[in-house]
């Protein structure tokens, strides 16, 4: 590890499915405190870096390593420090919310009581009330998303790997789990994907942007956007762009050649 406060490290990671090769030599590192989103285009491989640092695929070759264990020789303490939050939708759905909560809890090894105060304070930050006794397949899509992510905090882990954390919730819970990421910040690294580019703005300290597998760039918000050509102003001035997106799209479809 390269100092005491890194909590996630990818080493050249490579991941190959037949002929496609989903992810390409990405290597980075985060630390305690930062929060870092993943942007790319459909398809980059940022959900697959995401399974590879969960512990869900092994990479066809490289190292990633969650505070310091590497997760395919040392899987369960890298899991223990670990929260994911996986595309779509938890499992079990014939479970309730509350059942399922408890379930995932005794899997983490917290006492009943340490499940009881958790959970009592998951249904607060996470608004879980109104459905807490319904059945997960009977739930939106938004209380769906908002289960998965409370699955990942019920052991207030040190790592947060959020696959787009705010994709199908309101406007009003898109700003609440923002908030949330925000106010959890400090004491965790977490990684999302996204996008949604406002939201890096609002909640990243970082920004690594993946396309066909490989990092394009990883950088501040504002140093992304420093990066975008001028444009023509409204009093027909070239000015800097203030906008993540003209950003993005530079640095993706420049890498195309479009
Ligand atoms: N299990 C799998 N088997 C075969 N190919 C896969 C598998 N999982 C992912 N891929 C391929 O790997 C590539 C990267 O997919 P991935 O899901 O990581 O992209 P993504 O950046 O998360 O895209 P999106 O923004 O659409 O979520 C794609 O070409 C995808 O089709
Ligand atoms: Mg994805």
């Amino acid at each position: 590890m390269p100092n005491g406060h890194t909590l996630v490290e990818t080493r050249a990671l490579i991941m190959r499915f037949g002929p496609v090769t989903a992810v390409d030599g990405i290597s980075f590192s985060v630390d305690r405190g930062e929060v870092v989103g993943f942007l790319g285009p459909n398809g980059a491989g940022k959900s697959t870096t995401m399974k590879i640092i969960a512990g869900f695929l092994e990479p066809t070759s490289g190292a990633a390593f969650v505070a310091g264990h590497d997760t395919r020789l040392d899987p369960i303490p890298a899991r223990r420090h670990l929260g994911y939050l996986p595309e779509g939708a938890p499992a079990y759905p014939d479970m309730t919310v509350a059942d399922f909560l408890g379930f995932v809890a005794s899997l983490r090894g917290l006492t009943s009581r340490q499940t009881s105060n958790r959970l009592a304070e998951l249904v607060e930050s996470i608004d879980l009330a109104e459905v807490w006794n319904r059945r997960i397949e009977a739930l939106s899509k938004g209380y769906k998303r908002r289960v998965g992510i409370a699955m990942a905090l019920v052991h207030d882990p040190d790592v947060l790997i959020l696959d787009e954390p705010t994709d199908g919730l309101d406007p009003n819970q898109k700003h609440e789990m923002r908030t949330l990421i925000r106010a959890l910040a400090p004491s965790k690294a977490i990684i999302v994907s996204t996008h949604i580019l406002e939201e890096v703005e609002a909640i990243c300290t970082r920004a690594i942007v993946i396309a066909r597998g490989k990092m394009l760039a990883d950088a501040t918000p504002a140093e992304l956007l420093a990066r975008a050509p001028e444009r023509h102003g409204e009093d027909h001035q070239m000015v800097k762009t203030t906008r993540l997106e003209d950003a993005f799209r530079h640095i993706t479809l420049e890498q195309a050649g479009v």
